[in-house]
């Protein structure tokens, strides 16, 4: 059997009440947001993380390719700068940003064969100084084979991925259980 993970996001009211955020999310995030002022949330989905990352004067644009989800969040939160595009397709290199986020497993949508062409391009949209955060689930390799939509891999995995399109990791946080953020800074500054 193989499961759609993409399905829920049919549902964004649902999608936003199950997954809400935790204590030690919004605190970590909170404090590593502080010196930043611009942000690309990759997979932005309902804006559950908008309230954090999109306030304090800070430039803010998400992205998402499901109508629904920005159709959620944009009632929430009108003035929010989103567009609903596939990342594989969006031309976001016109300026740079100095925080990247892809949230909640958002990374693990990203198709194996496409994982370099997008960090090539999310690495010439960061800024020299800026960080790109990956929040994961640690998994086990039994979780990997049912999905068709969703790839889940190690976080050894991801550190030697983002290895080979040239972004380091500097520090990791677990949040809750099984959620980890990992923060990457380009390798060389
Ligand atoms: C697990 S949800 C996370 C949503 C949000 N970041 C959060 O923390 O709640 C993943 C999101 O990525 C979006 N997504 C998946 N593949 C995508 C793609 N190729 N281009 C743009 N968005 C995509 C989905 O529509 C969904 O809203």
């Amino acid at each position: 059997m193989t499961i759609l993970i993409s399905t829920q996001y049919q549902s964004p009211a649902v999608y936003h009440e199950t997954h809400l955020v935790s204590v030690p999310e919004k605190n970590f995030l909170h404090h590593l947001i502080k010196p930043t002022s611009s942000v690309l949330e990759l997979g932005c989905g309902t804006g559950r993380l908008y309230p954090i990352l999109g306030t304090g004067g800070r430039k803010y644009f998400g992205l998402d390719r499901e109508r629904l989800m920005l159709d959620f969040f944009l009632e929430k939160c009108p003035d929010a700068c989103v567009a609903e595009a596939d990342w594989n397709d969006w031309p976001f290199l016109v300026e740079n940003f100095d925080f990247v986020m892809m949230a909640r497993n958002t990374w693990f949508h990203v198709y194996p064969d496409f994982r370099l062409s997008l960090l090539g391009r999310i690495f010439s949209a960061l800024g020299d100084k800026g960080q790109f955060v990956l929040e994961v689930d640690s998994v086990k390799d039994c979780d990997k084979a049912q999905y068709v939509d969703f790839f889940p891999h190690s976080i050894a995995e991801i550190v030697s991925v983002l290895g080979k399109a040239g972004f380091l990791m500097h520090s990791r946080k677990s949040l809750m259980g099984v959620k980890t953020a990992l923060c990457f800074r380009k390798a060389c500054r």
